[in-house]
């Protein structure tokens, strides 16, 4: 057996993880693997290398992924030189089903979020024998209970949070700490509760300003003159939209987010005395070495998917239900995110230890 393996989208800590794992349990069964190179770059340029047992030792602490990643290569609208434009899309699926025919794969992995995941299950509805392994720090897909990057993101988001406290009580400042996330508040709700923040704002709670203000008010009101309001990228005014950071065109999915917590500065620094800061943690949520939870996570992602193309199961995506892993469909996987619910359980927790969302419906 030979089998291919690809890293697409954002990049996140545990890639690294799945392909040793999937690598080092191939090989024991005496699998070939080759590693494509940038994601669905590589199929369709064929550009890959050979893993062997030397290549994937060590990785496991990397963060990052050994066989780099693209969060623009999408063979069905190919954009990227020398094929195509971003003017000029290109079709370009044809000549990556040829490179997979040409070296005689019996199987492709594709590690990727939603994005990537969309297209691997394009190309087996198209006859290629593909499975899925879920990956994102956002931790947003529904077909799994969690997903591996999201506790190294919560690493550095709370760490973050710990370390604004100190100026934020000094100064007696509000210090608002912008997480990523997408359409999802789970890294800010989390690393929210872990840090102790007081306010916490998420796309799925849309918030006030008036409410925002009230909260940090009552605070000084108990003697206490500082505030830390933690915001997703994706949190949003009752009455507003989302705000855009910009559009990456060719992208899967082009829309980026951010920037939202210089817009709650500004409406703050008029309507208190204290005085706000802004930082934006961005692309530090997604580097490092991961957590010890996330490669436990992600080489039992990889050893499930090694498991699954022995067993055939193509067309679905390895998943962690329950603490268990298992297999689904990627077309189920990837009908539809998940979002925080207003009503959850841990909204209530954070309400009860005296958490504002901004919003003075939710009471807990
Ligand atoms: O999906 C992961 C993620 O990091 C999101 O949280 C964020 O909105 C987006 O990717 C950022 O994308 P890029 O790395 O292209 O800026």
């Amino acid at each position: 057996m030979k089998i291919g393996i690809l890293t697409g989208g954002g990049d996140c800590p545990g890639l690294n993880a799945v392909v040793r794992a999937v690598s080092k349990s191939a090989l024991k069964k005496g699998w070939e693997i080759i590693g494509f190179r940038d994601g669905f770059k590589g199929l369709v340029e064929n550009k890959f290398i050979k893993l062997k047992d030397r290549d994937v030792s060590g990785i496991i602490i990397k963060g990052g992924t050994i066989l780099g990643t693209s969060n623009k290569a999408n063979p069905f609208e190919y954009t990227l030189a020398p094929f195509g434009s971003a003017k000029s899309p290109r079709d370009m699926s044809a000549k990556a089903i040829a490179n997979f025919r040409k070296n005689k794969l019996s199987a492709l992995i594709a590690i990727g979020g939603d994005g990537s995941l969309i297209l691997a299950d394009k190309f087996y509805k198209k006859g290629l024998p593909v499975i899925g392994v879920p990956k994102t720090i956002d931790n947003d897909l529904a077909a799994t209970d969690i997903t591996f990057g999201f506790d190294s993101a919560l690493r550095v988001a709370t760490d973050a949070i710990d370390k604004l406290h100190t100026t934020a009580e000094s100064h007696h400042r509000i210090l608002i700490v912008e997480t990523m996330g997408r359409y999802a508040g789970w890294i800010a709700l989390r690393a929210g509760i872990a840090g102790g923040g007081d306010i916490i704002l998420i796309p799925e709670v849309p918030y006030k300003d008036e409410d925002i203000v009230k909260a940090v008010k009552d605070r000084c009101k108990q003697g206490k003159n500082f505030s830390i309001v933690v915001v997703a990228e994706g949190a949003k005014p009752a009455k507003g939209k989302m705000t855009v950071k910009k559009v990456v065109e060719g992208s899967p999915e082009p829309i980026r987010l951010g920037g939202v917590s210089y817009k709650i500065a500004e409406m703050l620094d008029k309507e208190v005395h204290l005085e706000s800061r802004v930082v934006v943690l961005g692309h530090l949520q997604r580097g490092g070495r991961p957590t010890a939870f996330d490669r436990w996570l992600a080489t039992g992602f990889g050893i499930k998917a090694a498991e699954m193309v022995e067993n055939k199961k193509f067309g679905r995506m390895a998943s962690f239900k329950k603490f268990q892993f298992t297999d689904v469909k990627i077309n189920e996987a990837v009908k539809k995110l998940k979002r925080v619910s207003p009503n959850c359980q841990e909204i209530k927790m954070a309400v009860n230890v005296g958490t504002s969302f901004g919003n003075r419906k939710i009471t807990g």
